[in-house]
């Protein structure tokens, strides 16, 4: 199948798109998050923007045999606006699962199908990556929600992640004892992105 009549080539046009949406939509709920005093949940969609940008270029390059042309695409793409951190977790939870399942799977499933075997791996791989993404999101949310994202039923370790120290208890320091900054700067040893 020739590249510039695939369903492929507009597929990979639909998910840059798509992943140059969702890396904006993580930068805006970042700033939510700061406004919040979350500092946490700032790193966590700053964190996940980045992994986007990367998605997007990824897509990007696959389209190099169509450079100085322009593709024509249609697709839906979500407004998630909404004022609270929590509730904008649980938007990008919600995309990223279905970015995971049914779009990337079936992008790939088609790229496959046309005969496009690397594209397909990209849609594919990142498809998995998608979904790890909207566990986390879906965590954090659980702990908002819960009340749980400064405190934890059994002891365990917070770090600080401006500073780097590490607390053992069962509830974050209202204020960290070194750096000064405040709780919305800790996150549970386990979820801290540097450890296992
Ligand atoms: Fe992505
Ligand atoms: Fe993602």
């Amino acid at each position: 199948m020739d590249f510039k009549n695939s369903e492929t080539k507009t597929n990979l046009m639909r998910a840059f798109a798509g992943e140059s949406q969702a890396r904006n939509r993580y930068t805006f709920a970042a700033s939510q998050a700061k406004k919040e005093k979350l500092y946490v949940i700032e790193q966590v969609f700053k964190y996940t923007a980045g992994q986007e940008k990367e998605h997007a270029e990824i897509f990007y390059n696959h389209l190099k045999e169509m450079a100085g042309e322009t593709i024509m695409i249609d697709g839906g793409y979500p407004v998630d606006i909404a004022d609270n951190v929590t509730q904008l977790l649980r938007y990008a939870q919600h995309n990223e699962y279905e970015e995971h399942d049914p779009v990337y799977k079936a992008f790939g499933d088609k790229a496959q199908e046309e005969g496009f075997p690397k594209i397909a791996a990209s849609f594919h791989m990142i498809a998995g990556i998608e979904k790890v993404h909207g566990d986390r999101f879906g965590r954090f949310a659980d702990l908002l929600e819960q009340n749980k994202l400064f405190v934890s039923n059994v002891e365990t370790g917070w770090i600080c992640l401006n500073c780097g120290y590490v607390y053992t208890g069962t509830q974050a320091p209202k204020q960290c004892p070194v750096c000064s900054h405040d709780q919305g700067y800790f996150i549970r040893l386990e979820l801290s992105p540097f450890e296992d």
